[in-house]
């Protein structure tokens, strides 16, 4: 591929001692597709710099906000292609704004926005504009849960019945916020984070997962938020009863005070004729079992995957493939998208495989909608 065709992106949010801004800016590099050249990593400029200098990129890219920055870089003739914004959950919905009024592609961390209004308007702004918006629900960049959809969707398990998800967590389970940890800090603040923390940070990886594997959409839930660690204001555990469009039923469970648990994401579909199980700590299974016969294991890398599954896959069986890898891929398929519109083709998310701005309002409405069903003692909501 010639240098010409490397999309150049932005980047705000993601300094010094940050988590996901790193994976990003790695992500991104995997298949050379994009390179950054600019940045607002912080609110403090000193930082900003301090990251763009390990970067090498030029000091003229590096600005004091992301006003200045969408402003100054849509008015370069060799300005950013997307911005991608990794900053706490609450400058979303203006960051993107910002970029989506200048004319700027956008790929953007979940949950899209705090609100919902804010999550319809983003996406309304998108399509107006002729744009396209990626929200990085992450796990549906694995190899085994596209595998996962393709076995769901052509219908191998037979019709859907119960699906049950959990994302349990233990870094909550103590004080954290209070000595010092900074992804903690924003997480439990109201001010940063929106009315919700673990259905908001981890919840909503859940329903994206499941989402994205049964293409089921969600008719109504009863949701339990609960909050363990003492002064806290946000949710830190929560419990969902779920009803399927096609009459299935599931539950879900996200938490960040299950002691012995680190990233303890696992998605099970039981259908009339089999059933699955996808685990995220050990991504490169899948645990299939039909009626009537014995168990299977299928192995990425090594076992023949559908097409979607296999074009996903980077290495062979045996050498662990993980959160990198699913991250690139959906980079992978974004830059696709973008590089395909550059070149003036007609392009509908939908055929590119990466979670669009839409799944991103669904996101946002199935935490607010968890949020009101808690708060009304559980009862049940329609989710339209
Ligand atoms: N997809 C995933 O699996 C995944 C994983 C982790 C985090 N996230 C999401 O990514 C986002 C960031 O999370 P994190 O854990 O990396 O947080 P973090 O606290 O580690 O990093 C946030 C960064 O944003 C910067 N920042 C804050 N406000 C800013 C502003 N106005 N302008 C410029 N920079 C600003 C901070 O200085 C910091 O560098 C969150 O929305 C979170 O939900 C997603």
């Amino acid at each position: 591929m010639s240098n010409k065709k490397v999309l150049k992106y932005g980047m705000v949010g993601g300094g010094p001692g940050s988590f996901i801004g790193g994976v990003h800016r790695k992500a991104a590099k995997f298949d050379g597709e994009a390179k950054i050249v600019s940045g607002a990593f912080s609110r403090t400029y000193e930082k900003t710099l301090q990251t763009g200098n390990k970067l090498g990129l030029e000091e003229d890219r590096l600005y004091k906000n992301y006003k200045e920055m969408a402003k100054k870089e849509a008015s370069r003739a060799d300005g950013i292609d997307f911005v991608a914004i990794v900053v706490p959950n609450k400058f979303h919905y203006p960051v993107a704004k910002e970029f989506l009024n200048q004319g700027i592609n956008v790929i953007c961390d979940k949950p899209l926005t705090v609100t919902l209004d804010e999550a319809k308007e983003l996406e309304e702004l998108t399509r107006k504009n002729g744009l396209l918006f990626g929200v990085t629900y992450v796990y549906s960049g694995y190899p085994m849960v596209k595998q996962a959809r393709e076995l769901v969707q052509s219908g191998e398990l037979g019709e859907i019945r119960v699906i049950q998800g959990e994302y349990p967590q233990e870094w909550l389970a103590e004080p954290v916020e209070k000595e010092g940890n900074k992804q903690a800090e924003w997480r439990t603040d109201p001010g940063l984070s929106g009315s919700a923390n673990c259905v908001g940070d981890i919840g909503t990886h859940i329903e994206n997962t499941v989402a994205y594997i049964s293409n089921l959409k969600i008719e109504s839930l009863a949701a339990n938020l609960s909050i363990f660690g003492k002064g806290r204001e946000l949710d830190d555990n929560a419990e969902m009863l779920v009803k399927f469009e096609n009459g299935a039923t599931g539950s879900f469970w996200c938490s960040q005070v299950a002691v012995g648990h680190d990233n303890g994401l696992k998605v099970r579909v039981y259908g009339t004729k089999g059933s699955l199980v996808w685990k995220q700590e050990d991504p490169n299974y899948l645990e299939l079992s039909y009626l009537h016969k014995p168990k299977e294991i299928l192995s990425r890398g090594r076992d023949e995957l559908q097409p979607t599954a296999a074009d996903a896959v980077r290495l062979p069986g045996g050498h662990p493939e993980g959160f990198y890898e699913a991250f690139s891929n959906i980079y992978a398929n974004f830059t696709t998208a973008l590089k395909d519109k550059k070149q003036g083709k007609k392009v509908d998310p939908d055929h590119y495989d990466y979670p669009d701005v839409s799944e991103g309002v669904q996101g946002v409405q199935f935490i607010e909608t968890c949020l009101e069903s808690s708060d009304q003692n559980s009862k049940w909501i329609d989710l339209n």
